[in-house]
């Protein structure tokens, strides 16, 4: 099929890129002049593993193009909108680019088109675009317009789009279904090249969940809101195993193991951050007050987890002492681990409390640090982890790269002023870092060997 994608970030590059290597025709357009000329001419504006490859075989092999918006409306006859939906100042969805981009196709485009919404939106966001695009229907288009929420993660997104757990879509017509089946019937079925796995682990049958557009916004917020609960939980129970003498890494696997609970989401930290889980909570939270609905649940996950980052750093003071003159190690800026994003990152805030107390910070991380130099340029940045720790009072694990956990301790006990390591993702094995002359600080009373957690993950 022809198809059209507007917006070329996380999820709309991931988007064209698969639906081109699945078999369809993609243009993709961004209204950053910068980003659109990198993609034209084989350069990536972000990082996500796999991506890269599928988008130069796409462009070789002719089936993704990056065009003018203009253009790529005309192309497809199904246009996926996956621009960004960043929070305003009260926590509501700013949909700005949203409705720019529908007037933009109702006033351009002819015959019929599929206008899909991929980007996460509040409830009855679906039915103000068809309102929007009958306003600014000038040409006698026809049209309907889906809700198709996208659930992929960063740093396995690729991965995520041609096998994902479930395809949600939320329509209002058969016409509408009929299509979206026809685009996403490669992954159901899961007939492409697989650009992830040499022996693929296909699982042909996707699930794919047909509802109304008010259903389909819903379930994304909610399917991430309680994500985000998961985790201010188990950092809820991770501070109380802090204060009673037990270890979260034991509890944790405890809880993890009864099916109806599972181990996914129980890692304690500083806290979730990233371009998802904080404005959708908020968002959540402001379209249910709306509705006269009170998810002071949800203000509560909210709240406990703004207060991660704080207790975090206080727990490096209770080592350190007074923060101002010292030198710390921060090892982490993404959000998470495989991607380059650093929005509302836990790893940045915490930099930002350590500079205001007058520490200075040498940082490190694998793909992150020209992003992260756009907001912190105060901070040293180092070419790698063992750099990053010469002369440091103590190191902050702040994102669970892999290749933190396989750090040489002995090398970096030769390059840092005192042996202090805070795992602020609790990921390294504190055998190892104390073992090499470390003092090693973790989250929720992380005390058991790694022999014990082992034997006990593997019950
Ligand atoms: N990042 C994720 O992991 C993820 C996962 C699922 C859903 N989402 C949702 O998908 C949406 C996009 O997220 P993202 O992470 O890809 O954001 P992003 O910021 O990486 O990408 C958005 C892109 O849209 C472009 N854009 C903005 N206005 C435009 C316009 N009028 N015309 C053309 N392009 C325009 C921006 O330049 C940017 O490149 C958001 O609603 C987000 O909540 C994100």
């Amino acid at each position: 099929m022809r198809l059209s994608v507007i917006g070329a970030g996380y999820v709309g590059l991931t988007t064209a890129a698969c639906l081109a290597q699945v078999g369809h025709d993609v243009f993709c357009s961004d209204s950053d002049v910068d980003k659109l000329h990198k993609l034209q001419h084989g350069v990536m504006p972000i990082f996500e593993p796999h991506l890269q490859s599928i988008v130069a075989h796409g462009q070789e092999i002719g089936r993704l193009t990056f065009d003018s918006t203009e253009r790529t409306i005309d192309f497809g006859e199904a246009i996926f909108i996956c621009v960004g939906t960043p929070p305003l100042g009260n926590g509501d969805a700013d949909l700005s680019a949203i409705e720019g981009v529908a007037r933009t196709i109702a006033k351009r485009a002819e015959g019929y088109r599929l206008i899909i919404e991929k980007s996460t939106v509040p409830v009855q966001t679906g039915a103000q675009l068809r309102k929007h695009v009958s306003v600014h229907n000038t040409n006698g288009l026809e049209y309907d317009v889906v809700s198709n929420p996208e659930f992929l993660k960063e740093g396995t997104s690729v991965e995520d789009f041609l096998h994902p757990d479930r395809i949600v879509v939320g329509v209002d017509s058969s016409r509408a279904a009929r299509l979206l089946q026809e685009i996403y019937q490669p992954i159901i079925d899961q007939t492409f090249t697989c650009p992830v796995h040499a022996d693929c682990p296909r699982r042909p049958g996707v699930h794919f969940l047909v509802t109304d557009t008010n259903s389909a916004e819903i379930i994304k917020h909610a399917s991430n809101s309680f994500l985000a609960m998961k985790i201010s939980f188990i950092n809820m129970v991770a501070d109380l195993c802090e204060a009673a003498g037990a270890d979260i890494g034991k509890v944790a696997a405890g809880i993890g193991l009864d099916p109806r609970i599972g181990s996914d989401f129980l890692h304690p930290g500083i806290g979730f951050g990233g371009f998802c889980f904080p404005k959708d909570l908020q968002a959540f939270v402001r379209i249910a007050e709306k509705f006269g609905c009170d998810f002071a649940l949800l203000e509560e996950v909210e709240r406990i987890n703004q207060k991660r980052v704080h207790r975090f750093v206080e727990k490096l003071k209770k080592e350190l002492w007074v923060l101002r003159g010292k030198k710390i190690c921060a090892w982490g800026l993404a959000f998470k681990p495989n991607t380059d994003d650093v929005r509302f990152a836990p790893a940045l805030a915490v930099i930002r409390q350590l500079l205001a107390e007058g520490a200075s910070v040498r940082a490190y991380d694998p793909q992150a640090m020209r992003k992260a130099q756009s907001e912190l340029p105060e901070l040293t940045y180092c070419h790698d982890a063992y750099e990053a720790a010469e002369g440091a009072d103590a190191i902050v694990l702040l994102t669970e790269w892999e290749e933190f956990r396989n750090a040489d301790w002995k090398r970096l006990a030769g390059l840092v002023e005192r042996p202090w390591m805070i795992d602020g993702r609790n990921v390294l094995s504190r055998e190892d870092v104390v073992g090499h002359g470390f003092q090693y600080v973790g989250i929720g009373g992380v005390s058991g060997t790694p022999e014990m957690t082992h034997s006990f993950a593997s019950i």
